[in-house]
């Protein structure tokens, strides 16, 4: 199917409904997140573009753009969950508090004789098993990378060159993940995953918290600049995490002023679509190929935690096919002259396409509406990847595969 299809969330704004608890996301852990990662040595915030002249021709107010293609020179965002999960793991075991924990302690030949070798274990569709071998690296430690068949070349190379060692399996996402899941049980590895379900839900949870950094940034950077904040979020989503850490963030720092949010995922792999849509509290998986351009947000399982927050908070939920996800990577590509370039991924764009294609189509005009886009709208969009697979960057940007039609 070509398009959109959207779902209204009215529980979102409704007082009378009892909320998920966003506790996960309180103020001393923001706190204690962005100082873990200024620990390291490649730390800087990731920029936020501002693109006036597309906002301009869109007739809207501002689009900005937090660009995470610049995350520690890893071309995604993903590192921030996998290394505080890990350095949290770690405080724990070294039984010091992260706050308190300096990079040397965390690499300390001492504390590492206290726990014994260490073997991180995760499943990925390449960015999320990229910032925990990189992090695992970063604090000598071991990382064993499980990755779905039809995984891009460039994506396994990449995690190797972080000394981790991969392994390909001959299944989708979803059943790579209990690979992972049961080889870590079996081999006292240490099971770094993205996605809880039900006995896991810990080590996911600081995950979400480490997603904390980039939003944080983002308020962090308005604040200096006096800039008005967001009217509009839009937050794409493979099993929710990133989209639900944000979302407590907001929660916490804004309350029930915060901006109207929109979840986007891929027609194929619209979990959390589909969970809102059925309408009975639970998650809802979705089966087959997950085929999608998208390869980060091919994930057909909600993360059980980060579903129970999206369910609350979240006003819109948003599935569309590979073309608008395309056509975001060239918008992005090929600026108008006042804007800057943005080398963005297939899950990274798909914000920047959704939102052209509701406001270039006059077919979407009651979805516009109903979402409240007007030329007061701020919006903040996330580009959560550069090109993680270039040779698909340039067929899609440059021999222009995946045309809207
Ligand atoms: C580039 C990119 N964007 C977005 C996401 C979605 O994150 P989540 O699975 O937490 O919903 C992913 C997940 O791997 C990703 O790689």
């Amino acid at each position: 199917m070509k398009g959109i299809r959207f779902f209204f969330n009215y529980r979102s704004r409704d007082p009378s409904i009892e909320k998920a608890s966003t506790d996960f996301m309180s103020i001393d852990t923001i706190q204690k997140v962005r100082n873990f990662h200024k620990k390291f040595s490649q730390y800087q915030p990731t920029p936020l573009r501002s693109l006036d002249g597309l906002a301009n021709k869109l007739h809207i107010d501002k689009i900005w753009v937090k660009d995470e293609s610049y995350r520690f020179g890893l071309n995604a965002f993903k590192v921030l969950g996998g290394s505080y999960a890990i350095g949290f793991y770690l405080s724990l075991k070294f039984d010091i508090d992260i706050s308190e924990l300096s990079f040397d302690d965390l690499k300390s030949p001492e504390h590492k004789k206290k726990i014994g070798e260490l073997t991180f274990v995760t499943a990925t569709d390449g960015n999320h098993g990229r910032g925990v071998a990189w992090a695992a690296r970063e604090l000598d430690q071991k990382a064993i990378v499980f990755m779905p068949k039809g995984t891009s070349k460039f994506r396994v190379n990449n995690i190797k060159k972080e000394n981790a060692q991969v392994i390909v399996t001959d299944e989708y996402y979803d059943e790579t993940v209990k690979i992972a899941a049961n080889f870590a049980i079996e081999n006292n590895g240490v099971l770094i995953q993205d996605t809880a379900w039900e006995g896991y839900t810990k080590i996911p949870t600081w995950i979400m918290q480490g997603y904390a950094t980039l939003i944080d940034e983002v308020f962090e950077k308005l604040k200096i600049e006096g800039s008005s904040t967001p009217t509009h979020v839009f937050l794409q989503a493979g099993v929710g995490s990133l989209a639900a850490s944000v979302q407590g963030y907001l929660m916490t720092k804004v309350g029930k002023q915060r901006p109207i949010t929109v979840v986007i995922e891929p027609h194929n792999a619209a979990c959390l679509y589909k969970s809102a849509k059925i309408g009975d509290n639970n998650p809802h998986s979705v089966k087959g190929k997950l085929s999608t351009i998208m390869a980060g947000l091919a994930c057909g399982k909600p993360s059980i935690i980060a579903w129970d927050v999206l369910r609350d908070y979240s006003d819109i939920f948003i599935s569309c096919s590979d073309d608008i996800a395309a056509k975001g990577m060239r918008i992005y590509g090929n600026p108008l002259p006042s804007d800057p370039q943005i080398i963005s991924g297939e899950s990274g764009a798909v914000g920047l396409g959704l939102l052209a294609e509701i406001l270039q189509n006059n077919s979407y005009g009651d979805l516009k509406s109903k979402m409240n886009l007007s030329s007061e709208s701020r919006i903040l969009l996330i580009n959560t990847e550069g090109d993680t697979d270039p040779d698909h960057y340039r067929k899609v940007v440059w021999d222009g595969k995946y045309p809207l039609l």
